[in-house]
């Protein structure tokens, strides 16, 4: 498995801490070493969204892939949503000072549910995160009906995360909820796997 000093840091700060990832450490996650490294826009470009697409980013952090996203869906809707009200306060930050104002954020726990209607969402997008929901099992069941049908799930798995999880593991979690494998992208740095969700439109 590829590492790096800043791999090393970041499992560093999450060491000495329970999960959630600590807000206080967000400086690790948005820096400019990791956004030459991790290119959030090439992940963001990957997803070739349409600009009117509703999407949901669970467990945004600081904002690292937010600003990418809202900035590729002028005419839809971005909304976040993060166990940490101060991860929220961040990434709304992040995205207001790239200029959009398509941003809603909510504060809750993805492993205790979903509160939003059903089929609100086109596009569903996990970037490290999962691996930190203590529920794994009812985040997606979540998700399975949040999306709508024929919607997009992505998750990001970076080498070096002590909480990765494999595409294996992935599979393993959503195929049951009625998702089916659409592709997945590995580079020395991270996994990028998508998912529909069955029936598609
Ligand atoms: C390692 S950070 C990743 C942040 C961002 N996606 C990135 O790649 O930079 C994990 C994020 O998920 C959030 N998170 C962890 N557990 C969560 C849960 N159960 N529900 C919602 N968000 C959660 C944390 O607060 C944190 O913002």
């Amino acid at each position: 498995m590829p590492t790096s000093w800043l791999d090393t840091v970041v499992r560093q700060t999450r060491r000495v801490s329970d999960m959630p990832y600590p807000h206080w450490a967000s400086i690790f996650l948005n820096n400019p070493v990791r956004r030459v490294i991790g290119r959030p826009g090439t992940v963001i470009d990957g997803l070739m969204l349409g600009g009117d697409e509703r999407v949901l980013e669970i467990g945004p952090g600081p904002g690292y892939y937010s600003t990418e996203i809202a900035k590729r869906v002028p005419h839809g809707r971005l909304h976040l949503f993060d166990v940490q009200p101060q991860m929220l306060g961040k990434a709304r930050r992040a995205v207001e000072a790239a200029g959009c104002r398509n941003v809603e954020s909510h504060s809750g726990d993805a492993g205790a549910g979903l509160p939003f209607p059903e089929a609100t969402f086109d596009v569903a997008f996990l970037a490290a995160v999962l691996g930190e929901v203590p529920d794994k099992e009812i985040c997606i069941r979540g998700l399975a009906r949040v999306l709508r049908p024929g919607g997009l799930l992505v998750f990001v798995e970076g080498f070096g995360d002590p909480d990765r999880q494999s595409v294996q593991t992935l599979r393993e979690l959503v195929e049951p909820h009625g998702f089916v494998l659409q592709g997945w992208e590995g580079t020395t740095w991270r996994d990028v796997v998508r998912f529909r969700l069955w029936p598609p439109l």
